[in-house]
């Protein structure tokens, strides 16, 4: 480490201060993440060095405690440590010493080594604009035999008043529940070994001050960027050890890197928030918003043919529903499952992706030109990374799947992995995938993934890690050749939620569940991580098919809007009342997306558990759209006031409500006087303290109310 290096570094950034400790005889140390701490000066920043070195307690190393970027047994550490991994049984553990600092605005890349142990680790640090702080870690061997890495984490400070421990999980169709508990001493660790996000993903690892909420108390947080197998924890013990981590999760052997080779992990985003968990949203869905690739042309309003057909591709009918969905306004058109090999059911084909002759005996030209002829985008249903034994593929090639052939696993779905990290593989997914976007001008691909990974093995050997990368490849490569096609991650449902997919995708399908009262939870839970603009949202049928509640169009509109819009009914069959319905219903969406899709998420701290009411409202706080659920008939005999916090409180706003699809259902003998006045005009703070009163609600009904700065 050069000597005239200062021995602290702060970067600072929309209120999140980073300090890092610069020692030169061990590891750089991340001393303080969290609230911002003020301009420093050289002269302060000696003062801190000083002054904040520990005491040496009792029965302990003969010197103050220190943990470096990647923790280390060899000073001492307790906890999951930074760098696991040995040579032949021997350099188990490093010690490293920074060896080479450069930064850069507020980019810190530092070099740190351990000649003896042949290791080199570059730490790449970014505190971005949003006051995100990004860091990865790249792994060179620079011994000269082999060194097989166990686990190189991604590890954050926390402390000692972040006392609350907050994530997510879940299931099909219940994808992103949350889950509280208290952070004690020990570990929470939550382990992922699907091969794939998984639906009950943590997702975001939040700590925060005690009794923290949506919009009050502090938070830090911690999400991995990376679609497959994964561990994430916070950890603390009685030596001062509290901190948030999460690394890559590879099988024994998987990477092992010969002299001169290097492992990358994935990137994990840190993030601080002042201002309760909806001030994590807002920093993540900044960043997000700010990338070049994000998709900025407004949210098309779209049409899938899955629960309006399933399997039953019929020319004459899906020209029909295509028909029917442009005159109420649908802008895209995705055909679903079923329109390849021999694909009648969810038995057999995946692989075989070229059109059935049976199905569609001229091709998809005829369906494709139509819906594109109607004015609207066409997209299509893929599955690529999926192959079954019952497929033309799978006959030509049993070797392509990602197991010991002689051992291949129990099938999920009916259908196996392909091995797409094998050259082969996917140059024959690319050239399928690429072939049918050129010929029929797809614009969107929903891009399934339906089975858990079990035993993945590429070239004799745990394969998760070459398979998540491949597919990042695969992706990519094909965002390139196909400039504008937009991608949706899917994966039965919201099982591929993650911000490494998303670097390469356009949005996810949250879930199968279109039943709006569990689809507005789970939108909660998906917003968490990612802006409305990226989930999508569909009004399902007046049934939901994969919870069998019947809701009113009101509600089920209520809850698509809060996301990107979409329709996955057969409108075809639909009433003329819900077909008109769903015409105001998408004049009103088209109207809000402006909005919906760059404000910033309000999730109201709602005191009653059998609702609950979340808004948007405008960067320049002029405008909001808030909606209420009555989730469930709770105990209150009338709704607690809605408040509507995140308002600018210097102005006054005119409240109106926007009854699209019918009224929501009321029952008490008189509304409150506001609900039935011509106007109502509030200032900011009244608004966000006293709130307005509601109407009684029927349960499983929806409120949606506008306001507007005057
Ligand atoms: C998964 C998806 C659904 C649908 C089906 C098709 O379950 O989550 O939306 O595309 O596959 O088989």
């Amino acid at each position: 480490m050069p000597t005239d290096q200062p021995e602290l570094l702060h970067l600072r950034a929309d209120g999140v201060s980073v300090l890092l400790r610069l020692p030169t005889d061990r590891q750089a140390e991340i001393l303080w993440w969290g609230t911002d701490l003020g301009p420093l000066g050289d002269a302060e920043l000696s003062s801190v060095a000083t002054a904040s070195v520990g005491s040496v307690p009792n029965n302990s190393l003969d010197r103050p405690y220190r943990r470096g970027l990647l923790p280390e047994r060899s000073q001492g550490y307790r906890g999951r440590p930074g760098l696991v991994g040995h040579r032949s049984g021997d350099a188990f553990a490093p010690l490293l010493r920074t060896a080479q600092l450069t930064a850069d605005a507020n980019t810190v890349v530092l070099t740190a080594v351990d000649e003896r142990s042949g290791l080199q680790v570059v730490s790449t640090l970014q505190l971005d604009a949003n006051g995100v702080l990004h860091l990865h870690h790249t792994l060179t061997n620079t011994g000269d035999t082999a060194f097989e890495v166990g686990e190189l984490a991604l590890i954050v400070p926390i402390p000692a008043d972040a006392t609350e421990i907050a994530d997510f999980t879940g299931r099909w169709t219940a994808e992103r529940m949350p889950q509280r508990l208290p952070l004690r001493e020990g570990a929470w660790l939550r382990q992922n070994r699907r091969g794939r996000t998984g639906a009950d993903a943590a997702t975001l690892t939040m700590v925060g001050t005690e009794s923290f909420r949506f919009r009050s108390g502090e938070v830090w947080a911690v999400h991995l960027g990376w679609s497959g197998d994964q561990s994430v924890w916070a950890e603390s013990h009685p030596d001062g050890t509290r901190v948030l981590g999460a690394a890559e999760l590879l099988e024994a052997g998987e990477i092992v890197l010969a002299p001169g080779e290097e492992y990358t992990t994935p990137e994990l985003f840190a993030v601080h928030s002042a201002a309760g968990s909806d001030g994590i949203a807002d920093r993540l869905h900044a960043m997000l918003r700010a990338r070049a690739h994000h998709p900025t042309t407004p949210r098309p309003v779209v049409l899938n043919t899955w629960e309006a057909v399933y399997f039953d591709h019929d020319l004459a009918r899906l020209q029909h529903l295509a028909e029917v969905a442009a005159d109420l306004g649908v802008e895209r058109f995705v055909l679903d499952d079923g329109w390849f090999g021999g694909r009648r059911n969810d038995l057999s084909s995946l692989g075989d992706w070229q059109v059935s002759t049976e199905a569609w005996p001229d091709g998809l030209g005829p369906i494709a030109r139509h819906v594109q002829d109607l004015g609207m985008q066409f997209g299509l249903w893929f599955e690529p990374e999926m192959i079954n034994e019952d497929s033309e593929l799978y006959r030509a090639h049993p070797d392509w799947v990602l197991a010991d052939p002689d051992r291949l696993p129990d099938t999920s779905r009916h259908q196996q992995v392909l091995d797409v990290a094998r050259p082969e593989v996917s140059a024959y997914l690319f050239s399928c995938i690429d072939s049918l976007v050129k010929e029929y001008r797809i614009a969107f691909l929903k891009w399934d993934h339906n089975r858990d990974l079990v035993a993945a093995r590429h070239h004799g050997r745990a394969g998760v890690h070459a398979q998540t990368t491949a597919v990042y490849g695969l992706i990519d490569h094909l965002k390139d050749a196909n400039p504008g096609l937009e991608i949706e991650s899917c994966s039965s449902g919201g099982s591929r939620v993650d911000l490494g997919i998303l670097q390469r995708t356009d949005r996810v399908w949250a879930s199968d569940c279109n039943d709006a009262v569990q689809r507005m939870q789970i939108q909660r839970g998906t917003a968490q991580l990612i802006p409305l603009e990226l989930i999508g949202a569909h009004v399902g049928p007046p049934t939901a098919h994969t919870s069998h509640r019947t809701h009113d169009l009101s509600m089920r509109v209520a809850a698509a809007l809060f996301g990107h819009f979409g329709i996955e009914w057969d409108i075809a069959s639909a009433t003329d009342a819900d077909r008109a319905g769903l015409r105001e219903a998408i004049t009103l969406y088209r109207r809000l997306r402006p909005l919906l899709h760059s404000g910033s998420l309000v999730n109201v701290d709602h005191p009653d558990p059998a609702a609950m009411a979340v808004g948007v409202v405008s960067k320049d706080r002029r405008s909001a759209v808030f909606t209420y659920h009555q989730i469930a008939m709770g105990i209150r005999e009338a709704p607690a006031p809605l408040v509507f916090p995140g308002l600018d409180p210097g102005l006054h706003y005119r409240i109106s409500r926007l009854e699209v699809a019918g009224a929501a259902a009321t029952v008490g003998r008189q509304p409150p006087p506001w609900w039935t006045a011509d106007e109502t005009v509030l200032p900011a703070t009244v608004l966000g303290t006293l709130g307005l009163p509601l109407p009684v609600l029927h349960p499983e009904q929806a409120v949606l109310l506008e306001l507007t700065a005057l």
